[in-house]
């Protein structure tokens, strides 16, 4: 038996100060295993087969020939795999995407859909048999064409409503002096994290026990206990390291065709996604088109506001990219519509992905934001300035705080935007056209219910168990400040463990809500513990746990408008000949919150920034009309910004602590995606004096545009 006291010495907290990753030397070193490589007794592979068709019906299935090959254990299909239940609505509030529910049907509806899986006992050998298997199928004519004007386009919620309107939008932008009327679109994109999906699954004396690469285990949980009809606590999810998640990474059909064959086959089994399955099963995002209509007196005050997007989803999901809602947060105008429509098409479905909505609604808005700057001959700061809403455009809540202007006055002085001449097409070096851009960022800031797990240990160690997962991202460690500091002992004497659904229901890592919502826990726990402590508790072998609930704590908060905010800088030089951009500079300053870890939140921030820049310039995948599948669906054909593309990129904040939330913490998760294409394409137009509207700007785009004879304007 021990007596341990939390103690006070420590006058000054952790939470603030830079920490290397508590797991770092284990990721270096090799020593911490990722889903597909960790060992099992007796392990079988599965391996998927996609359909070669964009829509139709399955024929046959030839699985005689290859249950005769070397290894092959089973062939699972339609034709006889179990059937699941679909009809419940997840732990985010939606029913599942029937492609996670696989080989429920004959019906193809996308090119790239399960059709099969093949298990062996090598993956080699079950990859030859998914090859070698013959599908044969009854073709349909296919549409995967995403247009305004199509028939199937409609309104359409998901995570916000679909539609939002005020005032007189006619008679607002007809008493406007100035007006913006333009269409800006975005291709679609693809998460391409890292670490691909992969899961084991198997039985364990009664228990399903599924080791996973997800951004949820009790998520991933819930979906598969409802899925296949089980208790949840019949079923266990581990997910302890993650390469990269960016929203990809709940349930996919890997994770059911693995328990699948675990069942049929009594036998662990791993089902991994190939770089190139992940193009047609992780997700992606929608393709946008996106129509924005501003009105504004001449100094820039904004009359009327309308954004309309428009994103494709699959036939059987309807997923929205809610690429309108940004400016249901950003600006105000007396005329305020915003709707998003969607249309359904042979494609597979799109899913959640970084600052899903905000991304390409920040590309459009920001970008005619910028135009109307142009034509009112505003600086485009203080034309957002001038729109700084007083409450929530939409919602007339009022702001847990909102210091945009505080991001763009510090920006502004850190990038040197006072000595720019906002002349396009003026400054030069050697054949490269220079320009600066800027557009401001905003991202919501949330919290969801978690339970955490926090314990005394004899030896005077402390452990918090909570079913978080750290996607990369390093909420490993932020939670080790934190409980650090709730616990007021040194961060060395914390141990966090996560990534386990046996740890309680715990918030995502997703909607950049994951760190806040754990860490708000962990300090409920942490509080609870030091009282029984204070009071001089013994403790036994086994410690003293403390388990708290933020379920009626966050019920209790008022609502308000909760955002971080932020704004983005960029210079880029335009190569006239080649038609090449290259961001030379990038700077982001945010008001995201307390930061609990300066290194990893930078990471996070800069990581997003230059994932705006590939969106930029680089991301594109292209779908075929004839096969309606992607041409080049790997990491050769899809472009991403590579060292290579990236100069020098800043990312800073201010202070900004969250009033309401026991830390301070907002979430940088998401938002230093956000507005950094619109950057980027605003300081393109300021170097070439074009207007480009369509991404990524590929230096072909730039070529047939052309550029501007200096101080001209043009569009593209
Ligand atoms: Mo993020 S797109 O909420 O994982």
């Amino acid at each position: 038996m021990t007596t341990a006291t939390t103690g006070s010495a420590r006058a000054q907290g952790v939470v603030g100060t830079a920490h290397t990753r508590v797991e770092g030397r284990d990721k270096v070193t090799g020593a911490a295993r990722y889903a597909g490589e960790i060992p099992f007794a007796d392990l079988a592979h599965g391996w998927l087969v996609l359909s070669t068709v964009a829509r139709g019906r399955i024929r046959t299935i030839d699985t005689g020939p290859v249950l005769a090959l070397p290894g092959v254990l089973a062939v699972l299909h339609h034709g006889n795999a179990p059937r699941v239940e679909t009809d419940y609505i997840g732990l985010l509030g939606m029913p599942p995407d029937p492609t996670a529910a696989v080989f429920q049907n004959d019906r193809v509806p996308h090119a790239g859909w399960p059709v099969a899986l093949v298990v062996a006992e090598t993956s080699e050998q079950a990859r030859e048999a998914a090859e070698a298997l013959v599908v044969a199928y009854d073709r349909e004519a296919h549409d995967t064409e995403l247009a305004t004007g199509h028939p199937g386009a409609h309104p359409a919620g998901g995570v916000m409503p679909g539609e939002t309107a005020k005032g007189d939008l006619a008679a607002g932008l007809a008493a406007s002096a100035v007006v913006v009327d333009e269409e800006y679109t975005t291709p679609e994109e693809h998460h391409s994290m890292m670490e691909p999906h992969a899961a084991t699954a198997r039985w364990d004396g009664g228990r399903l026990e599924v080791v996973d690469s997800n951004q949820g285990t009790t998520w991933v949980q819930t979906e598969l206990a409802s899925m296949f009809s089980l208790d949840a606590s019949a079923v266990r999810v581990r997910s302890e390291h993650i390469g990269g998640g960016f929203g990809s990474k709940g349930l996919r059909a890997h994770q059911v065709a693995a328990v699948m064959a675990a069942t049929h086959l009594q036998r662990p089994v791993r089902v991994v996604m190939t770089r190139r399955q992940m193009f047609s099963l992780a997700g992606y995002r929608s393709p946008t088109v996106q129509r924005v209509r501003l009105g504004a007196d001449t100094d820039g005050r904004l009359r009327a506001l309308e954004h309309c997007s428009l994103n494709q989803t699959s036939t059987v999901y309807e997923f929205v990219e809610p690429g309108a809602g940004v400016a249901r947060v950003m600006y105000d105008a007396p005329a305020h519509r915003t709707v998003n429509e969607v249309v359904p098409l042979d494609v597979p479905s799109p899913t959640f992905m970084r600052a899903p909505g905000e991304a390409p609604g920040s590309f459009a808005i920001e970008s005619a934001l910028d135009e109307l700057a142009v034509r009112c001959g505003v600086d485009p700061i203080e034309l957002r300035l001038r729109n700084e809403p007083e409450t929530g455009p939409v919602s007339g809540l009022p702001f847990s705080s909102r210091n945009l202007d505080a991001c763009f006055r510090e920006g502004a002085r850190r990038f040197g935007w006072a000595e720019r001449d906002p002349r396009p097409g003026v400054r030069r070096d050697g054949r490269w056209l220079l320009g600066t851009g800027t557009a401001a960022a905003s991202f919501q800031a949330g919290a969801g219910p978690s339970t955490a797990l926090v314990t005394a240990e004899a030896d005077g160690t402390f452990t918090v168990r909570i079913a978080a997962a750290d996607l990369g991202t390093g909420a490993r460690t932020a939670l080790t400040l934190v409980a650090a500091d709730a616990l007021e002992v040194t961060p060395e004497r914390v141990r966090v463990r996560i990534g386990d659904s046996d740890f309680g229901p715990a918030m995502i890592a997703g909607g950049s809500m994951g760190t806040r919502s754990w860490a708000w826990a962990i300090t409920a726990a942490a509080a609870e513990l030091r009282e029984r402590l204070a009071l001089g508790a013994d403790i036994p072998a086994d410690g003293i746990t403390v388990r708290s609930d933020t379920t009626e704590a966050l019920g209790r908060l008022a609502q308000k408008e909760r955002h971080s905010f932020g704004a983005q800088f960029a210079e880029v030089a335009v190569d006239t000949a080649t038609g090449e951009v290259r961001v030379r500079r990038m700077l982001g300053i945010f008001a995201a919150g307390r930061i609990v870890n300066p290194l990893t939140a930078r990471n996070q921030l800069v990581g997003g920034m230059i994932w705006g820049i590939s969106m930029a310039l680089h991301e594109e995948a292209v779908r075929d009309r004839g096969s309606g599948a992607l041409y080049a669906p790997d990491l050769a054909g899809y472009h991403v910004a590579t060292h290579a593309d990236v100069g020098d990129i800043q990312a800073d904040w201010v202070e900004d602590p969250d009033p309401d939330d026991p830390v301070g913490i907002k979430g940088v998760g998401e938002i230093g995606i956000v507005g950094a294409a619109a950057a980027v394409a605003n300081a393109v137009r300021h170097a070439t004096g074009v207007r480009h509207r369509h991404l990524p700007i590929r230096p072909d785009r730039v070529l047939a545009a052309g550029v501007r004879p200096a101080g001209g304007d043009a569009d593209a």
